[in-house]
């Protein structure tokens, strides 16, 4: 069934402002094995697994409100209107949900951050995340979590790995339908600190969606991803032992593995700061004298230094002695997508 507008009885449906509003929360994710380059990249299935870790504190929280009212899709980001572009990718998403609910109304979308956004710190993941769950809700759709995260992948890889609570797994899967990501282990699991060392909060100039179809030609992406299951089960037992020793090598390697096929790509893309390879130096030193710390990078100069919340205090203090670190935020592992009311 489809609804053509607002003389529809679906319209009507929609017009009940209970039913055609809801407000969700997501936190961004911190990728310890990455995903990056793309089987299939309209329907997004990447061409290795990945896992990550929700950080808390970090809030993307959106409001979907479908209005029989409205001409078109429109998006507030942080209080401002979107660009046409932000738009485009946030309405395409919106058909998806559209199509699922079997109608035809325009939505108004109201996203707010409390970190910066585009710099290394996954916004798109909880962006993405915190709209698929809200717009299906809005539109009265009952999704599991294995659905959502499958619908939140069409809009930004990652943000499947947002759905899920704690320390995430995505399964690259052979299609849509097995595709997703789930929970490895609940937040509590591990008293793991990201102290996020910022050294431009800038926007990035090329974002992931640009960087992923580049893979493909460096020569080192073949090897990378040939090699990703083993790192995957590397990875996925040193969270379940918590064995950070292990956890510390495998992320370090996973990341200077990415960045070197970001690095080798045509165009190649360099997305370090000079202080992005100090921070990188200090940590290795760190850890050679004992402090227990590994770093790992996304797309984004940032970089996100991992420890034991124990160390957290000490790692800190440190990376804000380091020129070019203008900032920091710590986190620790996060919760799943989730609704609230106001
Ligand atoms: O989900 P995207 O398209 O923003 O890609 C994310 C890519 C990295 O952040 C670099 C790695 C990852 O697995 O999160």
């Amino acid at each position: 069934m489809s609804c053509n507008g607002a003389a529809s009885p679906c319209a009507a449906r929609w017009m009940n402002p209970e039913m055609g509003n809801a407000v969700a929360i997501a936190h961004p994710n911190i990728a310890f094995i990455k995903y990056w380059g793309n089987r299939d990249h309209t329907l997004r299935l990447p061409a290795n697994g990945s896992i990550s870790m929700n950080l808390d504190g970090l809030i993307t929280r959106t409001r979907v409100t479908f209005d029989a009212d409205l001409e078109s899709d429109t998006l507030l980001l942080d209080g401002r209107e979107a660009e046409e572009a932000t738009l485009q990718r946030v309405s395409h998403f919106l058909d998806l949900v559209r199509e699922r609910a079997g109608m035809k109304i325009f939505a108004r979308v109201e996203s707010e951050n409390n970190f910066p956004v585009g710099s290394g710190i996954a916004s798109s993941a909880s962006a993405f995340a915190a709209l698929a769950l809200a717009a299906t809700q809005a539109a009265g759709l009952q999704l599991d979590e294995r659905e959502l995260s499958r619908l939140a992948r069409r809009g930004s890889g990652s943000a499947c790995r947002s759905v899920p609570g704690g320390f995430v797994e995505w399964q690259a899967g052979e299609s849509d339908l097995d595709s997703y990501a789930f929970s490895l282990a609940p937040p509590e699991h591990w008293d793991l600190c990201d102290c996020i060392a910022i050294v431009n909060p800038s926007h990035k100039e090329i974002g992931s969606s640009a960087g992923h179809p580049l893979a493909e030609s460096s020569p080192l992406q073949a090897a990378r991803v040939a090699d990703a299951p083993r790192r995957l089960e590397i990875c996925r037992q040193a969270i379940l032992e918590r064995d950070f020793a292990a956890l510390s090598k495998i992320v370090e390697l996973d990341s200077n593995l990415m960045h070197a096929v970001m690095m080798t790509s045509r165009p190649p893309l360099f997305y370090w700061e000079p202080a992005t390879l100090s921070v990188i130096k200090a940590v290795s030193t760190w850890r050679d004298e004992g402090l227990p710390a590994c770093y790992t990078i996304d797309a984004g100069p940032n970089v996100h230094v991992l420890c034991p919340g124990s160390s957290a205090a000490e790692v800190e203090m440190r990376l804000r002695e380091i020129p070019g670190v203008q900032d920091i935020i710590r986190t620790f592992p996060g919760g799943p997508a989730r609704l609230i009311s106001e």
